[in-house]
């Protein structure tokens, strides 16, 4: 159920800024930056994955409260810089980088450049000479396997992501013979949405032994290893939300032997994470345009549907689609099934299947829970040239408009 001071937030929000909109609530934010630093705080820094989120409002909020960002392109290095955050505060992570992005963020100071391959590491090479760099870079490796509970894998198969374990003894010291690369650590993302504590200590465990082996025998002692956090947040009906403090008590005593090797003695442990972190604090707001009985189903027809927000329409990586958690924006008498679409003219516009609502009419708001991360800029704004969806910072109660993407067409009225 809804905090009962959220829906008069959320309504003031679609009444004074319009339909469909994003509401990020920053007290969520602070609330979950407090309890990662109190359950793995002692062990781990943390990185804002900003491809979650790159809303430039959010991006500056965050930038006082998080010690890192990771970039996944030249233009979310751009939006970051613009955003506050110091290009040496930043790691830039991606399957394929174009040179023209890594000679731009090497020569504006970037942090770490990680690697995802051999390649890429020969034309950094190049790129850090010619602008008489030595560029900081961690590698990417890719583990052969992920535990079982994580909702997307980016290794344990074949992957473009990182460089596969097998092949790391023949490729790391080709790398590490680079003069104008300095290795100072590695960096693993192998799977995310993961809702189980048991399968997240299992991950970074097998990220452990890959980091200790690893750096033995290529002779490593890293100032950083990245852990690509896999943390998943409760999107469904009935998911159980993970519990950091069974996370903790299960790894914390391997990381904290971990940390007692003289090894890693000096070693910043980095959690990089994306919907973990501002996944929760985020609502999307959508208003009824339209109501229907069609052969025995009750339909809603909305004002932002999988243009806006393609994840909850089941279309961003998902085998089913399900319902994410909704609610009535200011409740109502009494409970009906319902199916709600988009705007879009094709079948695939859906953003709920049977979901128990109070009757809904012409007008009324529904509020999408879950909806802080891959929202805007992971959907497909432009199809059908609907107005693209506004971006509300809930500061303390405070409202401000902090959309980014502007609309087709300035939004009639
Ligand atoms: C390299 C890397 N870092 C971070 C993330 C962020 O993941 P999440 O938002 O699930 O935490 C991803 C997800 O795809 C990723 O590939």
């Amino acid at each position: 159920m809804p905090k009962p001071d959220l829906d008069p937030l959320l309504a003031s929000a679609a009444g004074r800024f319009g339909t469909p909109a994003y509401v990020y609530v920053t007290d969520a934010i602070d609330t979950r930056l407090a309890d990662l630093r109190a359950t793995l705080g002692q062990w781990f820094a943390l990185s804002y994955a900003m491809k979650c989120n790159p809303n430039p409002a959010l991006l500056s909020w965050l930038e006082p409260r998080v010690d890192l960002i990771d970039v996944s392109s030249g233009g979310e290095f751009a939006l970051a810089c613009a955003a506050g955050w110091a290009p040496d505060r930043a790691s830039f992570t991606g399957p394929a980088k174009r040179d023209a992005e890594v000679q731009a963020t090497i020569a504006a100071g970037l942090g770490e450049l990680v690697l995802e391959s051999l390649r890429e590491a020969q034309a950094a090479n190049r790129i850090a000479a010619a602008l008489g760099r030595v560029q900081p870079v961690l590698i990417r490796l890719a583990p052969d396997r992920v535990p079982k509970g994580f909702g997307d894998h980016m290794a344990g198969r074949p992957s473009p992501f990182g460089i596969d374990i097998e092949d790391a003894p023949e490729i790391l010291p080709q790398i590490l013979a680079l003069p104008h690369l300095r290795v100072i650590g590695l960096h693993i993302y192998s799977g995310t949405q993961c809702l189980k504590p048991a399968a997240i200590a299992e991950n970074w465990r097998i990220f452990l032994q890959i980091f200790r082996d690893t750096c033995a025998a290529q002779g490593l002692t890293p100032q950083k290893l990245v852990f690509g956090s896999g943390l998943g947040i409760p999107y469904h009906p009935g998911d159980t939300p993970l519990s950091l403090p069974d996370i903790a008590a299960d790894i914390g005593p391997d990381l904290s032997a971990f940390r007692s090797e003289p090894r890693f003695a000096q070693t910043k442990l980095v959690l990089e994470l994306g919907r973990f972190l501002v996944g929760e604090a985020g609502y999307f707001v959508t208003r009824v345009i339209s109501t229907k009985a069609s052969r025995g189903s009750r339909l809603a027809i909305c004002d932002g549907g999988m243009n806006a927000h393609l994840a909850a329409s089941g279309n961003f990586g998902m085998v089913l689609r399900r319902n994410y958690v909704m609610h009535k924006v200011g409740g109502g008498i009494g409970e009906e099934k319902v199916d709600l679409s988009g705007p879009l003219c094709t079948s695939i516009d859906k953003i709920g299947g049977g979901v128990l609502l109070p009757p809904l009419a012409e007008g009324d708001l529904i509020a999408l829970h879950t909806s802080g991360a891959y929202g805007p800029t992971a959907s497909p704004l432009h199809f059908i040239s609907h107005p693209t969806p506004r971006e509300i910072l809930a500061e303390g109660g405070q409202l401000r408009d902090v959309t980014r993407i502007a609309p087709a067409l300035p939004t009639p009225g």
